[in-house]
């Protein structure tokens, strides 16, 4: 990478820095992604997320490891049926990896300039388990499912800057243990914990569309649709199940990352486009009135496109004097759009409509799209009938939106004084439904 590339590599990093610092993330490491001679590379980039403040929750997995040990277990859709002798085969197998992977967080940071860094990691009782029962007529004996998180014993363990292990094993009050479905586990954890993120690790490097492209972003309703397809591995259906799980029980993001992919999970973090799947409910709760505080990051959003022509050009005086008129649209706590409503009566001129251009054609996102819909729901609560906009680049757009070429002379008076007749921006006008 020349000097040039990795400057600018880096700056675009430095957003996801901060925005990540102090951020929950419970990471799913099955027992497929153990397997892989990749593992010593994720395990230091998790490392290298937990010495930039990310507090992390990894929860490993065992299956693969434990198939090859316990050979004749029966399953029930999917499911191990646990007896007595096998529950110490899983604690054994879970021992071992638990230990394996204590070593690799003990390397820290190898041949880096942090290389020395101390981590320690916590395992312990944090899950009480129940059984899951008889289904279907059979017992399952020592399989189990979640029944209470100890949440304020792990965010103990987060608080003190350690990593978190929880191997698929939860323990009932009588004193047994019982074998659990990691993907399950990790999802219950981030619920439990009101995680930030929940990241599995699979086979596949994201999800395809239809047409065999990457789908940067999905909501758990897409998910569902995914999961009808037979094509998929049982570990990629029970990931995809618990970050359905996860974002639906209100953990923000779910991010599917390749285990095979050295560095996936840097990439998925730490830029804008990413290159796995990320999961979240609609965009709407992300936008929100902006704040004085978000003055500088506008700038970055818009001054691109004051240079193209596409918005016209504000000071950053004028914008800190008129910030109550401004929206921000947030992904991960960093902004990536804006746009202001500016009354003239019961008009409203909709100005400076703006997304950033690494997230302009996210698939799934459609930042542009909840901005407006998001203006349009507050200017309907003012009580405001109409609005209007002036683009000289985006009348499609906006046309698609429901906007409706019109003339300037249908501006308000004021307005068609201002009206900059070199730009010869499109007037655009919408009548709002009442709700
Ligand atoms: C216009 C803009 C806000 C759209 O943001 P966005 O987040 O990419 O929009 P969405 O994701 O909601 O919609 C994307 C769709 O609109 C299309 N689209 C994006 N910009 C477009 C434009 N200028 N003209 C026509 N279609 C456009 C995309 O191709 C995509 O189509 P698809 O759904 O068929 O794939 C963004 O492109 C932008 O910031 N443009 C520069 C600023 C500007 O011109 N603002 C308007 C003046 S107020």
């Amino acid at each position: 990478m020349d000097t040039h590339a990795y400057a600018r590599w880096f700056r675009d990093s430095t957003p996801y820095i901060s925005a990540h610092r102090r951020k929950t993330f419970v990471v799913l490491l099955g027992a497929d992604a153990i397997a892989r001679a990749n593992l010593t590379n994720i395990v230091h980039d998790l490392a290298l997320l937990q010495t930039l403040g990310v507090r992390l929750v990894v929860v490993h997995g065992c299956r693969e490891q434990l198939d090859a040990d316990v050979a004749g277990s029966t399953f029930v859709s999917g499911r191990r049926v646990t007896d007595e002798a096998t529950m110490d085969h899983i604690a054994a197998v879970n021992g071992l990896l638990r230990s394996r992977i204590e070593a690799l967080f003990s390397m820290g940071l190898p041949a880096t300039p942090m290389h020395g860094t101390d981590i320690t990691v916590v395992a312990g009782n944090f899950i009480t388990a129940k059984p899951i029962g008889v289904i279907d007529g059979v017992d399952h004996l020592f399989t189990g499912k979640v029944r209470k998180v100890r949440t304020s014993q792990l965010r103990a363990v987060l608080e003190n800057g350690a990593v978190a292990l929880l191997s698929p094993l939860g323990y009932s009050a009588s004193g047994q243990v019982f074998n659990l479905a990691a993907a399950e586990l990790a999802a219950e954890v981030a619920i439990a914990l009101e995680a930030d993120k929940l990241i599995t690790f699979d086979e596949l490097p994201h999800l395809s569309d239809a047409a065999g492209q990457r789908r940067s972003g999905i909501d758990p309703g897409g998910l569902d649709a995914c999961l009808a397809d037979r094509n998929l591995s049982d570990n990629t259906a029970a990931h995809l199940r618990a970050l359905g799980r996860a974002v639906r029980g209100g953990v923000s993001r779910g991010h599917l990352v390749s285990f095979i992919d050295d560095g996936a999970l840097l990439a998925e973090l730490f830029t804008a486009a990413g290159v796995g799947t990320q999961v979240s409910e609609e965009l709407r709760g992300m936008v929100r009135k902006a704040k004085n505080r978000d003055v500088a990051a506008i700038v970055e959003v818009i001054r691109p496109m004051e240079e193209t022509g596409a918005l016209v050009r504000r000071s950053r005086d004028r914008l800190e004097a008129e910030i109550d008129h401004f929206f921000v649209a947030e992904v991960d706590g960093i902004v990536v759009g804006t746009c202001a409503l500016y009354p003239h009566g019961e008009v409203a001129e909709l100005a400076c409509v703006a997304v950033k251009e690494s997230f302009q054609k996210q698939s799934g996102l459609k930042v542009g799209t909840h901005l407006v819909s998001e203006a349009e729901r507050m200017a309907k609560e003012r009580g405001l009938k109409r609005l209007f906009v002036l683009t000289t680049q985006a009348h499609h757009w906006f046309e698609r939106l429901g906007y409706v070429p019109a003339s300037v002379d249908d501006l308000p008076a004021e307005k068609q004084k201002l009206y900059n007749l070199q730009r010869k921006s499109k007037v655009l006008f919408k009548t709002l439904e009442p709700s």
